[in-house]
């Protein structure tokens, strides 16, 4: 009987993930490169972390970039490099994320904090998704953008109050622009993870990992499918960036499970 080998989502493609030294991020460069990506750049500002992450998938098709989204220069510098590293940019995705570490509430909301929160989750994505659209059409590659929103997106929170409203901020990025690009053949989406176990949500809740393991698990004892990982939302990703979803744009798409605490 003749072998069948399940076909690479990815195959070829060139791409960039940032906030991809940890958690979601990292997790999905990875997924990347087991799909068949030609080339995947990790753009991050934990420098150690992202090269040993880049070197133990290979640094023949994976290299790792220092860049601060709140920085534009550097964003620019991102993409730009990664064209000519590789020739062309196929798929970003536009994932680092903070929270304030501050309760934020808005009676007490320290507006320092939010400035850096905003600064970091919309315009840091904001700049993202423009210098990634503007490679993509000088490329003429029709290209995605995947953006991480949150479930707090579209819902009121009892605290986080900044962390909330810069990912309200990512929809609205989202849906203009896949308005905008839509003619040039770019397509801007994004996902919304319900509650992973990573280093943000750790600071967001302000306990240790395995604090927080035990914090959520009865959540996702309803779920009956266990618990949300950051691989399961690398899947929603991987197929939001491929062609598979060629006519997906504009979409928030929700990785929960069934299961939204808010
Ligand atoms: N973990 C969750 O439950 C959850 C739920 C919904 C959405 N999210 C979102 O997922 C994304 C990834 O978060 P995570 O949970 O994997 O957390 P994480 O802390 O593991 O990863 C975030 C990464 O972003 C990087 N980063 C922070 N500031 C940066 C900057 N200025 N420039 C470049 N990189 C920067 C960090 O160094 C880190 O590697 C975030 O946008 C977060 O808001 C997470």
């Amino acid at each position: 009987m003749a072998e069948t080998t399940t076909p690479k989502k990815l195959n070829g493609k060139v791409a960039i993930v940032t906030g991809a030294a940890s958690g979601i991020g990292a997790v999905t460069a990875r997924h990347f490169a087991e799909q068949g990506a030609l080339a995947v750049v990790i753009a991050d500002v934990q420098d150690s972390k992202g090269r040993e992450l880049a070197s133990s998938i290979g640094t023949n098709r994976c290299t790792y970039i220092h860049c601060d989204v709140t920085d534009e220069e550097q964003v620019r510098s991102l993409v730009d490099s990664t064209v000519h590293l590789y020739g062309r940019l196929d798929i970003m995705f536009s994932n680092a994320g903070i929270v304030s570490g501050s309760h934020q509430t808005v009676l007490d909301l320290d507006l320092k904090l939010y400035d850096r929160v905003m600064a970091v989750n919309s315009r840091g994505m904001a700049a993202c998704v423009k210098h990634a659209a503007r490679v993509m059409i000088e490329g003429q590659v029709r290209g995605s953008i995947v953006c991480t929103a949150s479930l707090t997106a579209e819902s009121g929170t009892e605290f986080a109050t900044d962390y909330t409203m810069s990912k309200h901020a990512v929809l609205g990025l989202v849906r203009s622009a896949s308005k905008q690009l839509a003619a040039r053949g770019v397509r801007v989406n994004c996902v919304s993870p319900g509650s992973v176990l990573t280093p943000l949500l750790c600071d967001m809740l302000k306990v240790g990992m395995e604090d927080l393991g035990k914090m959520i698990a009865p959540m996702y004892a309803r779920s009956g499918n266990g618990m949300l990982t950051e691989k399961h939302v690398a899947d929603a990703v991987v197929f939001l960036a491929s062609e598979e979803a060629e006519f997906v744009t504009g979409h928030n798409l929700v990785v929960d499970g069934g299961v939204n605490p808010l």
